[in-house]
């Protein structure tokens, strides 16, 4: 197991997080803070989702082993000196990022990777102009990042690859899932995915179709329960025999009018729908597809009772 220190800058919602993540996975955490009454609310937050988690099994070693391997510091010297990786976890606020990045850069070892959980803001925006911005990479957590299992790593152009290794390597050794960007989006793709659909929503909302509630209870016990089971396009894969080919051509014309009812004509181009057909087809041969539709199913009837028995 690798034992080398991270620092966590920033002890908010995502910074405690990451500690929870990274203290699970075996390492040694720095949190940092400038506020240090915040610091004394994240030890407590560490303590009490450790010992939740425990409580659901979801842990590997006692609650206290982890929560010992944290440890908390005003101090930014004290947190960044001899660590193999810093997370930084302020304020979603350019010029913020880039003076603690600044710093970061003089305080970090050569070969320390620097990462920020930035939301929005690709790396390019943010430290472009530093010296050392090679070490520099996003990687953009879900919330909570102990409970959603993906990462998103998006590396700016100038950053080395070899950060990016390092990089999807520990989330991989944390039990993440990297997502690995190939350009830099703003929003990157978690928030652009999540940004449609609340546009849409909104738009609903504002011409008089809906409201929030009946939103919410649509994607939670419709949309969003099938997408815990299959991603978006798995779900019109499985959704019409034939595949999402035969989706295509059958609801195509329809979602292309919504499309331009917003004001959007570009993204379901031909060329687009074959690339998706060829990723689905690789990922599930048609003969095997009638199987799958089975799979779903169990893995919703599964969830439907575990529901059930919560409530
Ligand atoms: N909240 C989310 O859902 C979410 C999800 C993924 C990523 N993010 C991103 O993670 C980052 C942190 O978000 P958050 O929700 O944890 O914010 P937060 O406001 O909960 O916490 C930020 C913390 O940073 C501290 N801080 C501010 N300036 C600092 C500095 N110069 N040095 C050290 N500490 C400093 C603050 O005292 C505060 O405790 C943002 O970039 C955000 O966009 C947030």
């Amino acid at each position: 197991m690798n034992t080398d220190s991270i620092a966590v800058i920033g002890s908010g919602s995502i910074g405690t997080g990451w500690a929870i993540v990274f203290a699970s996975a075996g390492r040694m955490v720095r949190l940092h803070d400038i506020a240090a009454a915040h610091l004394e609310e994240a030890k407590r937050v560490v303590a009490g989702r450790l010992d939740e988690l425990a409580g659901f099994g979801l842990l590997n070693e006692p609650p206290a082993v982890i929560a010992g391997r944290v440890s908390f510091t005003t101090d930014l010297a004290t947190a960044v000196v001899g660590t193999a990786h810093v997370q930084e976890c302020i304020p979603e606020n350019r010029d913020a990022k880039l003076e603690v990045l600044a710093t970061l850069a003089r305080l970090a070892s050569d070969d320390c990777v620097i990462a920020s959980s930035s939301s929005f803001i690709p790396m390019s925006q943010i430290a472009a102009i530093l010296p050392g911005r090679e070490r520099c990479l996003v990687i953009h957590p879900g919330n909570p990042p102990f409970l959603l299992r993906i990462a998103e790593i998006c590396p700016a152009p100038f950053t080395d690859p070899a950060v990016i290794d390092k990089s999807e390597a520990l989330m991989r050794s944390c039990g993440l899932s990297p997502i690995m960007l190939r350009i830099e989006k703003d929003g990157f793709i978690f928030n652009r995915l999540q940004g449609a659909l609340l546009r849409e929503a909104y738009a609903l909302i504002a011409e008089g179709a809906t409201n929030a509630a009946d939103i919410d209870r649509l994607v939670r016990d419709g949309l969003g329960f099938r997408w815990s089971v299959v991603g978006p396009f798995e779900s019109i894969d499985l959704n019409t025999r034939g595949g999402i080919a035969a989706h295509a051509q059958r609801m195509l014309p329809a979602y292309i009018r919504m499309g331009a009812e917003r004001g959007e004509h570009q993204s379901w181009t031909e060329e687009t729908i074959d690339a998706v057909v060829a990723d689905r087809r690789a990922a599930l041969p048609l003969e095997d597809w009638d199987k799958r539709v089975g799979w779903r199913d169990r893995e919703l009837m599964a969830l439907l009772a575990y529901r059930r028995q919560r409530s």
